[in-house]
Formats: C-alpha cells, sequence, structure tokens
C-alpha cells in the first residue's frame, strides 16, 4: 500500500501542488487526470525521488521512502532511450543491472510483437519512429522489476490505433501481472478503460478534487462506449463546472 500524506511542492514562489494525499493499494490501477500544467509529472517525480518536495511524505506498506528507490519504476513523459544501445540492450536494462538480463531477455523477446518492435530488436533508437521509441521505453519500464509503475502520458505521441492496442495490451496484461500503476494521462477514455480508481488533480496549487471508482468492474470497449455520463462528468470537473 503507497500511502502519500500532504505533499506540496513550490517551484520559486509559485506553489504547485497543496497537500496532496492519496493511497493506492497493492495491485491497484490508478489514473491521474488533470489538465496540462496542473502538476502531474510534478507529482511523479515526488514519487521517483527525482524532487523534494517542501512537505509532506510517503510511505510504502509503513516504511516511509526518501529520495530514490528501487520501489518505482518510471516512464517520465520525455523518456529517452539510450542511443547508443539497442532496442533489445535497451529495454532489457533494468534486468542487466539487477544481474537478471537472460530473464529479462525471454520476456522481452515474448513482448515485442505485441508492442509493434519486432524486427527492430538490434535497430538502434535513430532508427525507430517516434511511436516506437515511445513502445519501446513503455516496455522497457514494465520489465523493470519494481512494485510500483509510474507512467507519465506514456502513449500520448502514439496514433489512435496503435493507441488502443496498447491499452488493450494492457488490460490483457493485467489478468497475468497485477503491478501496481499510477497512470497519467490527459485521455479520459484511458483513464475509464484502464484504471481501478481515477484520481482528478485540480486547482492551483492543485490538489485531488475527486475520486471514481471503477474497481471491480469487468470492461470492453462496449462498456467504455456506454460511459458517456462518467465522461461527461470528468469533462465537466476539468472545465471547471460543478459536479454533475
Ligand atoms: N523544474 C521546474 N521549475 C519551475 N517550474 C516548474 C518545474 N517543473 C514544473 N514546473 C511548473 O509546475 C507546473 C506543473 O508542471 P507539471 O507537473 O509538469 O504539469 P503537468 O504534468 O500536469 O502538465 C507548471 O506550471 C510548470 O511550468
Ligand atoms: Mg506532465
Amino acid at each position: 500500500m503507497l500511502i502519500v500524506k500532504d505533499v506540496s511542492v513550490s517551484f520559486q514562489d509559485v506553489q504547485v501542488l497543496d497537500h496532496v494525499c492519496l493511497q493506492v493499494k497493492n495491485g491497484e490501477f490508478i489514473s491521474l487526470i488533470g489538465t496540462s500544467g496542473c502538476g502531474k509529472s510534478t507529482l511523479l517525480n515526488v514519487l521517483s525521488g527525482a524532487l523534494k518536495p517542501q512537505s509532506g511524505n510517503f510511505a510504502i506498506d509503513g516504511v516511509t521512502i526518501e529520495g530514490m528507490s528501487h520501489h518505482f519504476a518510471y516512464m517520465p513523459q520525455n523518456d529517452l532511450l539510450l542511443p547508443w544501445y539497442t532496442i533489445m540492450e535497451n529495454v532489457t536494462l533494468y534486468g542487466k543491472i539487477h544481474h537478471r538480463q537472460k530473464e529479462t531477455m525471454q520476456k522481452a523477446s515474448q513482448a515485442f510483437e505485441v508492442f509493434g518492435l519486432t524486427g527492430y530488436e538490434h535497430a538502434y533508437p535513430f532508427e525507430l519512429s517516434g511511436g516506437m521509441r515511445q513502445r519501446a521505453a513503455f516496455l522497457r519500464t514494465a520489465l523493470c522489476d519494481a512494485d510500483i509503475l509510474l507512467l507519465d502520458e506514456p502513449f500520448g505521441a502514439l496514433d489512435v490505433i496503435t493507441r488502443n492496442d496498447m491499452q488493450d495490451w494492457i488490460v490483457q496484461m493485467r489478468k497475468q501481472w497485477n503491478k501496481t500503476t499510477i497512470l497519467v494521462t490527459h485521455d479520459i477514455d484511458e483513464a475509464l478503460y484502464l484504471s481501478d480508481r481515477i484520481l482528478i488533480l485540480k486547482g492551483r496549487p492543485a490538489h485531488i478534487v475527486k475520486e471514481i471508482s471503477l474497481g471491480g468492474i469487468e470492461k470492453d470497449r462496449d462498456w467504455l462506449d456506454e460511459q458517456s455520463e462518467l465522461r461527461k462528468n470528468i469533462r465537466n470537473l476539468l472545465r471547471g463546472q460543478a459536479d454533475a
């Protein structure tokens, strides 16, 4: 269980996050939605240890975490692959660091097809399109041995068809491999489809203004098509209108 308590962040004199509190159960998939610039990436930076909050703290299973920790695998918004490594070497980087490269390579080989990377195992990042590089970066994060995945708009640069394929793949993967995940997205449908819970971050400084629970629902694209009411409520909340 991850418990984030009263995390506040300011840059110079501007406060961005204001006493953000949230809890994520082990194996839970939550999405963080908010308008651009509201502080979503800032919150993930805090959790990953890249940024120290002015106040507040967070703990995993009761142990307070400070700085970088092995608990999180972070895919930042502008994730970069290492240009001097092949795609296979890039996606198995964490395995190599933890002396489990062979095992990680086996897992990676199985995932290349669904990630649309087949045939590019030995290519270098500059030979791939932007979308393919993003998928490779996502695969690298997914193959990391951490407890909690932090994904910052991982499908932002993908075309809608590839994006939907990746979302479907995540839904399938979760049935076997239930990693705790915090996904930052501005795509309401993506959040509805993938999450057990959606948290809406809002305001300047921002805090969590609403939680929508979707746990235990058997979802498919037909279910998603029927969620016009929820979609509308979230959109209105983000726009600043009253909760419908
Ligand atoms: N290192 C930084 N220094 C100064 N301001 C920053 C820094 N990082 C983010 N900000 C500001 O904090 C706000 C929140 O940024 P960010 O967390 O990236 O938003 P989001 O990911 O929700 O789009 C923005 O106004 C941004 O300009
Ligand atoms: Mg961001």
